[in-house]
């Protein structure tokens, strides 16, 4: 099989040919996405789409572990990035630094992604020399909706913008190896692109970015609703109601089961059938 994407390769891509990240939580679903990613992103949004949380805050370092191993068991191109959850290393550099590790030593990821800009730069500086490359994450970051007040694009102010790229600047000479810029207004999310020497990977952000992001789960069509820099590619809430419908339709009216399903004694003096 092919060598998975490494840290440099991932960085050698800007301004080349777009990186593409889904976010990944489970095995099979890395098995699936692997062959067409560059990155998967083991997302801490897997509080909201996997456990029903109504944020990303309350989501644990167990589970981003949990899910991380998962994903590295399901993948063998893609390079997979595990988010580091809210409380996990925005304390001190140390902390940041030993559950970094252990997000590496117990998932084999490659990476870690943090949220936020000039805030974190030292942060991203110290993992990075120790031993463990980081993504940044700017703009709209989640696990500051408490902060933030909610989940609205960035930069709609100049003093925002200015942040922004601030932030963008500050993170990316830190030593980031890429950053994802979310929610924000396209024209900053070019500025951003055209300010820092690694990738960017937009959400929400701009085509001219040097990557892009989705939720999977968005990307598919699973939820009812979804923000407007989601695109559908596909129904997939509409195949598990359909198939549950059929299923329990059949179970009802007793046509499931049926022979191909179901096991018999082999007929008298029939060869002996395995499987
Ligand atoms: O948690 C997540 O899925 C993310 C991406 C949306 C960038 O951080
Ligand atoms: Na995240």
């Amino acid at each position: 099989p092919m060598k998975r994407l490494n840290i440099p390769a991932v960085r050698a891509r800007k301004g080349g040919e777009p990186l593409v990240m889904l976010t990944a939580y489970t095995v099979r679903m890395a098995q699936l996405l692997d062959p067409h990613c560059d990155l998967l992103l083991v997302g801490d949004s897997l509080g909201q789409v996997i456990y029903g949380l109504p944020s990303t805050v309350p989501v644990s370092l167990e589970m981003m572990c949990a899910h991380g191993a998962a994903v590295v068991r399901g993948s063998y191109h893609a390079a997979v990035v595990v988010d580091m959850p809210f409380g996990s290393y925005e304390g001190s550099k140390k902390q940041a630094f030993a559950s970094a590790a252990r997000i590496m030593k117990e998932t084999g990821a490659v990476a870690v992604k943090l949220e936020g800009g000039e805030a974190m730069a030292e942060t991203i500086a110290f993992l990075s020399a120790r031993g463990i490359p980081v993504m940044a994450h700017v703009g709209l970051t989640p696990q500051a909706v408490n902060v933030l007040g909610g989940y609205g694009a960035r930069g709609r102010s100049e003093a925002e913008e200015k942040k922004l790229i601030g932030d963008a600047r500050a993170v990316a000479e830190a030593g980031c190896f890429a950053i994802v810029v979310e929610g924000v207004i396209e024209s900053i999310a070019d500025a951003i692109t055209e300010a820092v020497a690694c990738p960017t990977i937009g959400i929400g952000a701009s085509a001219r970015c040097d990557g892009q992001v989705l939720v999977t789960e968005d990307m598919l069509g699973l939820f009812e609703r979804t923000p407007r820099f989601v695109k559908r590619y596909a129904a997939m809430a509409d195949l598990v109601t359909d198939a549950a419908a059929t299923y329990a339709d059949e179970v009802r009216a007793r046509r499931f089961p049926t022979a191909d399903q179901t096991y018999r004694r082999a007929a008298a003096g029939a060869a002996p059938k395995t499987g």
